[in-house]
């Protein structure tokens, strides 16, 4: 008698065991790249080297760009700020500080604006609103300067944040133009940006394609799945999932 309850409390035990054993099987036969040689997963490595590390950003030569930016562009992308800003000269702060002659201004330093912590420790470190400062902030305000209060997204275009900030700097901006600097080869980031938006954009369409398309050619039929064929069996990569940004 209590035997067979025994038997059954290890029946049970066992069969949850192979259920386990049989889902993992199934899965590691759903998410296995079918075809583990195509180079998308491979692309979209190079992608988060090229455009996704806010750090590796390669800075504009500031005296090059900016004489050449589009301005009027720059102000039609303002439109984007102009929910929380205003950069005429009355200068009105509103859910933003105004942004009249932020160009060179010191951070956080608006009169009667009740800035975020961050910022104020932000200015602590950075005496004035320079060039690559607001290239960096416009790119990911909550990155670069965590906990900001700008609720922003960010502008992921360099050359939509050179133009705003060309416009930025025609309303009221206090900072001259940089002599050009060589350092910062000049066409480099141009040409790179485009090149690692290209390749991005084929591997993340292409990626997730690929994941859906591996039906389960997966031999393990279900719990009895008890197939210790596939212990070694490559792990799902967790590369993987498309790194959505
Ligand atoms: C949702 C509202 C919102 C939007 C949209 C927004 N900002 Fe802001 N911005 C803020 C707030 C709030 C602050 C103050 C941040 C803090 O105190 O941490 C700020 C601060 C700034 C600062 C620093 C100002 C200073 O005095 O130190 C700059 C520069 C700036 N924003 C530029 C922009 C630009 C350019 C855009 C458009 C591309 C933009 N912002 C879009 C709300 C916004």
């Amino acid at each position: 008698m209590s035997d067979l309850t025994f038997n059954k409390i290890a029946g049970a035990v066992l069969a949850t065991g192979l259920a386990i054993v049989g889902l993992r099987e199934l899965s590691a036969g759903v998410f296995t790249p079918e075809h583990p040689a195509k180079p998308g997963y491979l692309v979209e490595v190079a992608e988060e080297g090229g455009e996704g590390g806010a750090a590796a950003d390669t800075l504009p030569d500031w005296g090059t760009v900016l004489p050449t930016a589009d301005v009027a562009a720059g102000e039609a992308a303002f439109a984007k700020c102009k929910s929380c800003h205003v950069v005429d000269a009355s200068n009105a702060n509103g859910t933003g500080p105004g942004l009249h002659a932020v160009v060179g201004r010191k951070p956080g330093a608006h009169p009667g604006f009740a800035y975020s912590p961050s910022m104020t420790e932000f200015a602590g470190k950075a005496p004035v609103w320079d060039y690559d400062h607001l290239y960096e902030f416009l790119k990911a305000p909550q990155k670069y300067i965590p906990g900001t209060k700008m609720t922003f997204v960010g502008l992921k275009k360099s050359d939509e944040r050179v133009n705003i900030i060309a416009y930025l700097k025609a309303q009221g901006g206090t900072l001259p133009v940089p002599a050009p600097d060589p350092s910062r080869a000049p066409g480099a980031a141009a040409a790179a940006a485009p090149a690692a938006e290209g390749a991005a954009a084929p591997a993340a369409e292409g990626q997730p394609t690929t994941t859906e398309a591996a039906p389960p050619a997966s031999t393990s039929g279900g719990p009895a799945g008890q197939a210790p064929a596939q212990p070694g069996a490559p792990a799902p990569a967790p590369a993987a999932a498309p790194a959505k940004k």
